[in-house]
């Protein structure tokens, strides 16, 4: 029995994915080179925006045709849209055989069995069950040997009035210390160099057990083998003075954070409820600076909030001016279905909001240009983590892909490289020896 999984949405239905890969195995299931030959098809959806909402059925369209040839073949979707809109995407797409969500995929054996039988089966919860964490016994199936997602927190407690996360992941779980590590110490003896915490909050883990983000980097930085540490996603709000100093002592943690401001204007963060200012956002930014003096940035902005004004807009300018992140995730707003923001007036028309997005990545874009050249001729610590027709390619500690050329026994391994030409959204170099 062959199984195919496409993913849409962040990296934490990535790893989602890569858990699911990981019951399947244990189940016997092989990976399928394709979709056309696989027995079962899970869609991982993603529903923060409209677009991938209208993604998930055009695909469940391609999907059906696979049943015309192999009967026997089963349509499954999981993930966020799933969650979302429960026993109406049944309905709106009749070929899906078994529906769930990222509260019960530990079910999927059972669900799986069911749908053989017959069955439709749908399992989608209002509340996570009490035994989630037995998704934990499974291990993940990976296609970076070298750099591993770790999910350590799940849900998400804030409510920014713009977003489904919690709705369709509920409330903020912290995964345990010990299964966490637990996972890590497996993870490197599989040959891991790089572990990349998870959680839509991560900054947040620990608050329900009564820990801390900081104790938690520092335990896994003392598991054996462990050699670079990064996280998504920081919240603003819970990046705490004490954490940014872990940062700046733990050696593995990489000078790089993702911290996702949303808009530059007070009165439009107020709207979003995102519990910062501006100059609290700033401030933020500037104590990672002092701490840690070479710290990059990468952010995600909203354009066209509700209500949002040029002079708001230009806020949300001046902020890039002023951290010159080295990567911007920019989005414009959709509005969601049962958020506040999807009903408050002051909807701003597309055209101004595809205007504002053209003004602020062209601003981006000199602004990467700019940061881009200032890596010329440095020396930076590469993890080469592919490796194809005599080149390897990895990321510096500050997460910008660099190419190399040189022989595939240096994969894997953490190598000092000249930065010989940086292009914008990634760089050349030569390795030193
Ligand atoms: N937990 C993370 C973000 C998760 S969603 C945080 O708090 O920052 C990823 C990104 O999608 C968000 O940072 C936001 O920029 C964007 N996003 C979320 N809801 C959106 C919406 N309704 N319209 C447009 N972009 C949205
Ligand atoms: Fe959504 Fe806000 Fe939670 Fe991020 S912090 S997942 S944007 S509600
Ligand atoms: Fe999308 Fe769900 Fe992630 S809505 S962004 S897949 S948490």
């Amino acid at each position: 029995m062959k199984y195919y999984i496409k993913t849409f949405g962040c990296q934490m239905n990535f790893n989602d994915s890569e858990r699911l890969g990981g019951i399947l195995q244990s189940m016997g299931y092989e990976p399928a080179q394709s979709y056309e030959d696989a027995d079962l098809i899970l869609l991982n959806t993603c529903t923060i925006r409209e677009k991938p909402d209208q993604k998930v059925y055009s695909h469940l369209g391609e999907y059906k045709k696979v049943k015309e040839k192999n009967p026997r073949a089963l349509i499954g979707v999981c993930g966020c849209l799933a969650q979302r809109m429960g026993q109406e995407l049944v309905q709106k797409a009749p070929m899906v055989d078994i529906m769930f969500s990222s509260f019960n995929m530990h079910q999927l054996p059972e669900l799986i069995q069911q749908a053989q039988a017959g069955y439709r089966a749908t399992a989608i919860l209002e509340e996570p069950p009490q035994d989630e964490d037995k998704l934990w016994d499974y291990p993940t199936v990976r296609d970076n040997q070298f750099c591993a997602y770790v999910t350590v927190m799940k849900g998400c407690d804030k409510n920014c009035t713009y977003c489904v996360v919690p709705k369709t992941r509920g409330r903020q779980r912290s995964r345990s210390l010990e299964s966490i590590l637990s996972e890590v110490e497996s993870l490197v003896k599989d040959g891991v160099k790089e572990v990349h915490l998870l959680g839509q909050n991560v900054t947040a883990w620990g608050q329900d057990i009564g820990m801390s983000f900081a104790e938690l980097i520092y335990r896994v930085a003392q598991v054996d083998g462990v050699e670079r540490i990064r996280f998504t996603t920081g919240h603003p709000k819970d990046l705490t003075e004490e954490m940014v100093r872990a940062m700046a002592e733990i050696p593995q943690v990489c000078e790089h954070i993702h911290l996702p401001v949303q808009a530059g204007s007070n009165r439009v963060l107020k709207l979003m409820d995102r519990g910062y200012t501006k100059e609290e956002y700033l401030e933020k930014i500037q104590m990672l600076r002092e701490y840690i003096p070479n710290m990059t940035f990468s952010t995600d902005i909203i354009v066209g909030f509700p209500t949002e004004t040029e002079e708001d807009f230009e806020h949300t300018l001046d902020v890039l001016k002023r951290v010159e992140f080295e990567q911007v995730f920019s989005f414009k707003y959709s509005p969601r279905p049962d958020t506040p923001a999807y009903s408050m007036e002051g909807q701003v028309p597309d055209e101004v909001k595809t205007e504002r997005m053209r003004r602020l990545l062209e601003l981006q874009k000199s602004i990467i240009s700019k940061k881009a050249r200032l890596y010329q001729g440095t020396v930076q610590e590469v993890l080469f983590e592919s490796y194809q027709e005599g080149k390897l390619l990895g990321r510096t500690r500050t997460n910008r892909w660099v190419s190399v050329e040189g022989g595939e026994e240096l994969l894997g391994k953490l190598v000092r490289v000249k930065i010989t030409k940086p292009h914008l959204y990634s760089m050349e170099g030569e390795l030193i020896f």
